[in-house]
């Protein structure tokens, strides 16, 4: 239910004007009380009528619409239809439409009954949320995405991707704040349980700024937000688009590519720029690495890995991260956490996965960086770096098709990527991240390595901001008592955050 608007038209004022109207007879009983009747669905004569009864009773019961009006009356419309019949009307329509009150006829022929207006009660009030709004009141949310259970099941796909499209395009422009902000309202859109008709069915969800909300009216009015379309066409966004699109790539240096005049794989191919050996893996491995990696993929990938982690320690283990914990059907890459239940086990453990996949031939292209995570006395460094110090290998892998089929029906040659991937190709290359473990963080890790990153990044602002804690994917700080707090299953963390348990298939925010 909408509370009614504040009234602007006082009785005084409308009292004052009464004298003036010509069409009345009886002397006014009732001067704060100015009538309307409208016509549509009523019909001409009835309303002819119901307007003859409340003069004769004493009533103002203006004929023709004014800001005078203080009660509309009509019957069988909704309280949207009564607005949009005022919206089209010239007269003080703001003000008139912000101050009268919206009723059924049953409070009019109560009133005639009375011989005195009677006091309005909700069942007299066109209720404004009726039909096509019937939504809006169900839409409240919680403010932080990790509050929040967000599946896959996204019934507002159309909004989130261009939202997503406007912090994409923000990220690569390097501004942060606006990138952060659109994936906010992207995440808020995606948490709804239905899909959003109106934008008055937003009215005091979280995070949706006035630049949003702009962005959302404009897809539900015309199908297409000009904003959005415009950036997608824009030369700098695709350029952005396709050369941070290469492996090993950011956006400082897609930058200065572009300003070199370097807009697409040709250009930086012919340029002799010199690449780094991400770089160049990443060039050399384009087309594959554009092509979503399977589900059916990332488990024969899997398999791999955990041979190779059980050649390097019997006892050791994997667990498949990212988004395909979280049930996406497919994915940019493949994330692998190892760890080992023996304590200090997991030490040496990714050289020697790593020159086990070499030998194999499983690599392509592969870095690993060294475990720098310190656990300091004085808690965690900065609150601000979320960059995780695990021992980590960001690599490309060489996956046979005979490998990738296993279990999986189809032919072998797989559709689009001709120009690398030619039909006689037995293999693609697939991005895979390995990232080692303590048992003793483990569950951090995981948690930090599930994803989504808006979720990552809600839930540290949530202990930071409302548990003043500091989350990483190492440990939990909890900065009143100077002390970190130890967990070892992602339910106790959400416990000592004191947040309800979110299963990774509703961290997709
Ligand atoms: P990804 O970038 O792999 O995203 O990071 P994703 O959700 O799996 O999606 P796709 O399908 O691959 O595109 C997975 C998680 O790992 C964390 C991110 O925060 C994200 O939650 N991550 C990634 C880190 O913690 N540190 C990193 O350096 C990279
Ligand atoms: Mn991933």
């Amino acid at each position: 239910m909408v509370p009614l608007k504040r009234r602007k038209v006082s009785a005084s004022d409308s009292a004052g004007k009464t004298g003036n109207n010509p069409g009345e007879k009886t002397p006014t009983r009732f001067p704060g009380v100015v009538l309307f009747l409208l016509e549509k669905k009523m019909g001409a004569s009835r309303r002819a009528f119901l307007s003859q009864l409340g003069l004769k009773k004493g009533f103002q019961v203006e004929d023709v619409f004014s800001e005078r009006v203080t009660h509309i009356v009509s019957e069988n419309n909704s309280g949207h239809e009564v607005r949009t019949w005022l919206n089209s009307q010239d007269v003080g329509r703001a003000a008139t439409a912000a101050a009268a009150r919206l009723l059924d006829v049953s409070w009019y022929t109560e009133s005639m009954r009375a011989g005195r207006p009677v006091d309005v009660l909700d069942r007299h009030k066109l209720q404004e949320q009726q039909a096509d709004e019937a939504d809006v009141v169900s839409f409240s949310l919680p403010s932080y995405a990790c509050q929040r259970r967000t599946t896959l099941d996204n019934h507002n796909a159309a909004i989130t991707d261009a939202l997503s499209l406007l912090a994409e395009n923000a990220e690569l422009s390097e501004d942060d704040g606006r990138g952060v902000a659109f994936r906010r309202a992207a995440a808020v859109l995606k948490a709804l349980p239905a899909a959003v008709t109106s934008t008055r069915q937003l009215r005091g969800l979280p995070g949706l700024g006035e630049h949003s909300l702009r962005v959302i009216g404009d897809i539900l009015e015309n199908g297409a937000s000009t904003e959005v379309e415009s950036t997608r066409r824009s030369e700098r966004y695709k350029a952005l688009k396709i050369l941070t699109g290469i492996f090993g790539v950011g956006a400082k240096t897609a930058d200065r590519w572009i300003r070199d005049g370097i807009h697409d794989l040709q250009r930086l191919r012919e340029s002799g720029q010199t690449l780094n050996r991400a770089q160049q893996a990443g060039l050399d491995h384009y087309d594959d690495l554009h092509q979503p990696v399977t589900r059916a993929e990332a488990d024969a990938i899997g398999e791999i890995v955990q041979r190779a982690v059980t050649s390097a320690s019997p006892g050791a283990r994997i667990t498949m991260t990212g988004g395909f914990r979280r049930g996406k059907p497919t994915g940019h890459d493949v994330d692998f956490l190892i760890t080992d239940p023996e304590e200090g086990n997991e030490e040496g453990l990714m050289p020697k996965v790593v020159s086990w996949l070499e030998s194999q031939g499983f690599l392509l292209y592969q870095k690993t960086s060294r475990n720098s995570y310190l656990e300091s006395n004085e808690g965690p460094g900065r609150p601000s770096s979320n960059m995780d110090r695990f021992e980590r290998c960001l690599s490309i892998f060489k996956l046979t098709r005979k490998e990738h089929r296993a279990g999986a029906d189809g032919p072998e040659p797989g559709p689009g990527s001709q120009a690398e991937n030619p039909p006689t190709r037995r293999w693609r290359a697939v991005r895979v991240d390995l990232v080692v473990s303590p048992v003793s963080q483990f569950a951090f890790a995981l948690l930090g390595w599930t994803g989504s990153k808006l979720f990552e990044r809600e839930l540290r602002r949530w202990a930071g901001h409302e548990k003043a804690m500091s989350l990483s994917s190492h440990a939990l700080y909890d900065n009143k008592q100077s002390r970190y707090l130890r967990a070892s299953s992602e339910e106790e963390i959400f416990h000592l955050l004191g947040l309800e348990f979110v299963a990774p298939s509703e961290r997709n925010a």
